[in-house]
């Protein structure tokens, strides 16, 4: 933890610490809202954007801060809106979510009725961004560590444990999927999502050189690929629940996120295919019982 807020390892890191500095709290009586697609901090006041700017690019949300909205690359809401109903109830339970990015999941699971939600990510920025949101809504049953899944330790005991959107980033998916196990205590819900492809690709697509001009996607699965990834990580009770093709609405280019976003990666002649000509990226929702 120390070693990831050292300024000699990120040089973003004095002005993040500035600007979050500058955050003021919500005027007293402020009752956050984090349910109904809303994260917002239930607050009136007016913000200065530019201070929130700073944390640019905002990737996961949209958030309300005050009168402003964070209108964020995606609407991570949706995804949210596609799990819910398949998941567990996470009345009283404690939840992990790995590479959670800025955490805009981890409120949702407070908003469903979770008793703690930790969040995991390594990537700095994202921490920050989840750190400025947490001084407008200072809830206390809710922390975001800048650390990879690598951190996982067996016995964790978490009741309900979520991936999404990592396990296609990693190099080797058994082991990752060994650490969600691990994560969980027995009879734990596991909710994964990630990347797949039809099976007319075959059952595990190499995409050769770029995905979606994502440089580190290095094997996608199939539906059925992916189950059997699952139960042969011990997972028992796999179920898919849902595969949706990503569009230009749900992941877009925005005031928040002002650099090339998913339209620029698909073929404009025909955006079933990536530019590089693969399948265009759709996700698939599995939920397991440790
Ligand atoms: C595609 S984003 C998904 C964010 C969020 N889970 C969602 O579904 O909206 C992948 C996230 O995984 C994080 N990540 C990358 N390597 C990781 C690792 N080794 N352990 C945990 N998270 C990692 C990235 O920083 C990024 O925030």
């Amino acid at each position: 933890m120390e070693a990831a807020f050292d300024p000699a390892v990120n040089g973003h890191l004095p002005a993040w610490r500035e600007a979050h500095a500058e955050i003021k709290a919500p005027p007293s009586g402020s009752v956050p809202r984090l349910d109904e697609s809303l994260v917002w901090d239930g607050a009136f006041d007016s913000q200065d954007a530019e201070l929130w700017q700073t944390f640019h690019p905002w990737r996961k949300g949209p958030y309300w801060i005050g009168e402003m909205e964070i209108d964020t690359e995606w609407r991570s809401d949706w995804k949210w809106d596609r799990l819910v109903q398949a998941i567990g109830p996470l009345a009283g339970r404690s939840c992990l979510d790995v590479g959670c990015g800025n955490g805009y999941h981890l409120w949702r699971m407070l908003g469903a009725g979770a008793r703690l939600a930790v969040g995991l990510d390594p990537f700095l920025l994202y921490v920050y961004q989840f750190m400025a949101v947490q001084k407008r809504i200072p809830l206390p049953a809710i922390r975001l560590f800048p650390l990879g899944a690598e951190a996982i330790r067996p016995g964790l005991g978490f009741d309900t444990t979520f991936s999404m959107g990592v396990l296609s980033h990693c190099r080797d998916h058994a082991a990752h999927l060994q650490l969600l196990h691990q994560s969980l205590r027995p009879g734990g819900q596991l909710v994964l999502e990630s990347l797949t492809v039809p099976a007319s690709c075959g059952p595990l697509f190499h995409p050769e050189g770029r995905y979606a001009q994502m440089r580190n996607i290095h094997a996608l699965p199939d539906v059925p690929t992916l189950t059997q990834w699952l139960e042969a990580s011990g997972f028992k009770a796999v179920r898919h629940v849902d595969t949706t093709r990503t569009t230009t609405d749900e992941q877009r280019a925005t005031e928040w996120m002002r650099f090339y976003s998913l339209q620029n990666y698909l073929n404009p002649n025909d955006t079933s295919l990536t530019i590089e000509g693969h399948p265009a990226p759709c996700r698939s929702l599995f939920v397991a019982i440790r």
